[in-house]
């Protein structure tokens, strides 16, 4: 007795101080309530082209998405831009280098989106999954377990997280950030808020272009995430009620035999 009450408190108390080091060295992520969490969760297709469009706009200045084939920016469940806005989207605003024309050429649907422009910026295509927002207690991932990995949450902490603090380090400037691990990061803030205009009106305060554009990011890291989910509860459903046939089957065919034992007992 006195030991299970004993484990209930020290799990209690790591799981307070898992908390609490979140906000310390690993750099502080909050939840956000995103449209394609939990098993019945879908993208948001507006808010996959309002991400597109903040990319477009200002974090492919540096960053690329070379994983990504542009054409994909039709399919269900993504962006699902019509086709001839797709085609278009891909010839205005990249080119690429043609091996046969030896010459570069408005991109096409078959191509990728490019590769980063500046050397030091990481390919954003799977950045959504290479980082976990959420961690411990004492590295159980416990955390994980409730709110989910927490990648695009870090997206969104990170891009809000800028506190206006600087300073130089061997002629790098690097920029105070709360949600980046060691707290200073030498990407400069990409955005302020206001940064650009959208179509459907939608705000454009920096809290809402953080998730727009993270929500768009979790789309390339997984672009079947919702196929994914579909096909796991249809998974779920049939082995429900497979198992409950097998059940009454079971009972069906011990009946008689168990009758007996019955009676003779
Ligand atoms: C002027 C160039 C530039 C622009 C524009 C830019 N970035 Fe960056 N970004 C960088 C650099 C450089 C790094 C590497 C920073 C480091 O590791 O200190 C980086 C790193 C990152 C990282 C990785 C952080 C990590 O955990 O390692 C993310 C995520 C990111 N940028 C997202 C964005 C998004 C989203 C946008 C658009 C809103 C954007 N960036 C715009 C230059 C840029």
């Amino acid at each position: 007795m006195m030991k299970k009450l004993s484990i209930a408190a020290v799990t209690a108390l790591t799981l307070s101080t898992g908390g609490a080091m979140a906000a310390g060295a690993e750099g502080h992520v909050h939840d956000v309530d995103f449209s394609f969490e939990g098993p019945f969760g879908k993208f948001d297709q507006n808010q996959l082209q309002r991400g597109l469009q903040i990319y477009t706009e200002v974090c492919s200045a540096c960053h690329g998405l070379r994983y990504v084939p542009l054409r994909t920016l039709s399919d269900e469940g993504g962006p699902h831009l019509p086709e001839d806005q797709m085609r278009a989207y891909a010839e205005q605003n990249f080119e690429v280098f043609d091996p046969e024309l030896d010459d570069t050429r408005p991109a096409r649907p078959t191509d990728h989106f490019p590769m980063s422009n500046l050397e030091n910026a990481p390919d954003l295509s799977l950045m959504a999954k290479a980082r976990a927002g959420f961690h411990g207690p004492e590295g159980t991932g416990i955390n994980q377990l409730v709110k989910g990995m927490g990648g695009p949450e870090y997206i969104v902490s990170l891009l809000t997280g800028y506190t206006g603090e600087e300073k130089e380090e061997a002629g790098v400037t690097l920029y105070e950030n709360t949600a980046f691990p060691g707290g200073w990061i030498s990407m400069a803030p990409p955005l302020a808020g206001e940064d650009v205009e959208f179509a459907d009106g939608h705000s454009n305060e920096l809290h809402h272009e953080a998730e727009d554009l993270a929500a768009f990011l979790m789309w390339t890291a997984e672009p079947k995430l919702m196929a994914r989910k579909h096909a796991g509860l249809t998974g779920v459903i049939f082995l429900t009620l497979l198992s409950v046939l097998l059940y009454l089957t079971n009972k069906r065919i011990w009946a008689p035999v168990k009758g007996k034992c019955h009676k003779a007992g």
